[in-house]
C-alpha cells in the first residue's frame, strides 16, 4: 500500500490522518513518510546487490537533516553541489568517504572545505576547475581525488530545463577533452584520477538513454585504462524518473540490469546519484482552501500554499496530482488550483476535478518529496512552510515553520 492512501474517507500518511497534522502543525506543510523513504533506499540497494555499488543520494532533492539521517543510515553516501550541502550531510552523519562533489562552479573556499573534509571525489567539469583543485590541494600538501564528468551528448528525452547530457548544456567534458585532462592529471602530483562519470538529466522515464550512457562511460573507462590510467569507479549520476501522472518509469530492477550489463565487464565499482527516486513520492504538500472564486471563464480554488512552496508546476510545467483530504465528499467540480502570490504563474494545477470545496477544506499535492521544500523561497514575504516526518501513527516536526521575524532577521 502506498504511504499516502485513503482510509474511511480520509487521506492518511502511514497510520496518521493528514487532518491531524493540519490541525496540530497548520498549513501549508510538507509531510513525508519515513517508511516510504526507507523502502526506496532498500529497493535501490537490493536492485544493485549483485555488484559493488555506492549510492550517493543527491542532497539537492531534499536536504532536510532528519531525512538525510535516514538515508545515510541505510548505507547511502551523498552527492553534493555546495559547501552548504556538504555541511548538512556531515551533520546528518554521512561518511565523508562516501561524498562526491558535483557542479560546474565550485568556489575556492568550497573546494578547500571539501579537501579538509576528505571526500571521495570531486566530479570535475572543466580544465579550469581541474587546475584550481590541483593548486589548492598542492598548497596544502594534499592529493585531491578527481573524477572526470563526461558530457556524452545523449538526449535524455526529458524536460529541456533538466536535460544535462547534451553539448548545448553547460555540463561535463567532451570525451576528447576528458581524455586530455586525464593525461594532465598524470602530470600533477596533487591530483589522483579515481573515476569517470556522467549525469544526463533528471526525471528520465526511458531506460534506453540511461543504458546508452552506461555503455559509453564503460567504453570510455576501458579506453583510459588502456592508456595506463588506473580508475576506481564509474559514476552514472542520477536521473531515474518517478510517476507523477501516467509516466511509466523503469523499475529499479530493469534500470539496474540495463546499467550493470554495461558496467560489469569493466570490474569497476559503480556509483549512482539518485535524488528524486529516493524521496519524490515519499512526500506531499498539505494546504488549506482559503476560498473559491468563480469568474465567467474559470473556477478558482485559492489555497494557502503557493509557487514559493512548490515551484515545479510553473517552472517546468510539471504535473502534481491534487487530492482532497476528505475523500468521501460529494459532487466533483473543476478548479484551477492556485496560490495567493501575485503572479499568474502561481498555480498548482489547471482544470482539476475535486470535490466541491469550502474554506478550511484540506487538499494535498502529491509527489512533493523532491525539489519542493528544497526549492522553496520567501517570495511575497511568505514564511517557509514546516516539514513533518511521519513514522507509523506518530509524527515529528523536522523543520519548524518560519516566523515573520525570521523573514527580516538577516536584514541590517
Ligand atoms: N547528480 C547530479 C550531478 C545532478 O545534477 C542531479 C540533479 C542528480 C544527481 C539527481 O538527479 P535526480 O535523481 O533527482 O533526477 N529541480 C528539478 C530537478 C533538477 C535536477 C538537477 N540535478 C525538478 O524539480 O524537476
Amino acid at each position: 500500500m502506498s504511504a499516502f492512501h485513503d482510509r474511511n474517507g480520509q487521506a492518511y500518511c502511514e497510520d496518521l490522518a493528514l487532518s491531524t497534522i493540519a490541525k496540530e502543525v497548520g498549513t501549508p506543510c510538507y509531510v513525508y513518510s519515513k517508511r516510504s523513504i526507507l523502502n526506496q533506499c532498500s529497493s535501490i540497494l537490493s536492485a544493485f546487490s549483485t555488484y559493488p555499488v555506492l549510492a550517493c543520494y543527491a542532497v539537492k532533492a531534499n536536504g532536510n537533516i532528519s531525512i538525510l539521517k535516514e538515508i545515510f543510515r541505510s548505507g547511502f553516501g551523498a552527492d553534493i553541489v555546495s559547501q552548504g550541502e556538504m555541511e548538512r550531510s556531515m551533520r546528518a552523519g554521512v561518511d565523508p568517504k562516501k561524498i562526491v562533489y558535483s557542479g560546474v562552479g565550485k568556489r575556492a573556499d568550497e573546494i578547500t572545505a571539501a579537501l579538509r573534509t576528505g571526500i571521495l571525489a570531486f566530479n570535475v567539469e572543466s580544465a579550469a576547475e581541474l587546475e584550481m583543485i590541483a593548486t589548492l590541494a598542492a598548497d596544502r600538501g594534499m592529493v585531491a581525488p578527481v573524477s572526470l564528468r563526461v558530457n556524452p551528448n545523449i538526449d535524455a528525452r526529458t524536460n529541456p530545463k533538466i536535460t544535462t547530457g547534451l553539448f548545448s548544456t553547460k555540463f561535463g567534458l567532451a570525451e576528447a577533452e576528458a581524455k586530455a585532462l586525464a593525461e594532465r592529471v598524470r602530470q600533477l602530483p596533487s591530483l589522483r584520477l579515481v573515476g569517470v562519470g556522467c549525469h544526463i538529466g533528471s526525471q528520465i522515464v526511458d531506460v534506453a538513454p540511461l543504458a546508452e550512457a552506461a555503455m559509453r562511460m564503460s567504453q570510455f573507462a576501458v579506453g583510459l585504462r588502456e592508456l595506463g590510467h588506473e580508475l576506481e569507479f564509474i559514476d552514472l549520476g542520477g536521473g531515474v524518473g518517478i510517476r507523477y501522472k501516467e509516466e511509466a518509469p523503469p523499475s529499479m530492477e530493469s534500470y539496474a540490469a540495463a546499467v550493470l550489463g554495461a558496467v560489469k565487464p569493466t570490474g569497476l565499482k559503480l556509483l549512482i546519484e539518485p535524488g528524486r527516486l529516493v524521496v519524490g513520492n515519499a512526500g506531499i504538500l498539505l494546504c488549506s482552501v482559503l476560498l473559491t472564486k468563480r469568474t465567467p471563464e474559470k473556477n478558482f480554488l485559492i489555497v494557502d500554499g503557493a509557487m514559493n512552496d512548490l515551484i515545479r508546476p510553473t517552472m517546468y510545467d510539471s504535473y502534481h496530482a491534487i487530492h482532497a483530504v476528505k475523500t468521501a465528499a460529494g459532487p466533483l467540480e473543476k478548479y484551477d488550483v492556485v496560490g495567493p502570490i501575485c503572479e499568474t504563474g502561481d498555480y498548482f494545477g489547471k482544470d482539476r476535478e475535486l470535490p466541491a470545496c469550502v474554506p478550511g477544506d484540506l487538499i494535498y499535492l502529491a509527489s512533493s518529496g523532491a525539489y519542493a521544500a528544497s526549492m522553496a523561497s520567501n517570495y511575497n514575504s511568505r514564511p517557509r512552510a514546516p516539514e513533518v516526518l511521519v513514522d507509523g501513527s506518530e509524527y515529528r516536526v523536522i523543520r519548524r515553520r518560519e516566523s515573520l521575524q525570521d523573514l527580516w532577521e538577516l536584514e541590517l
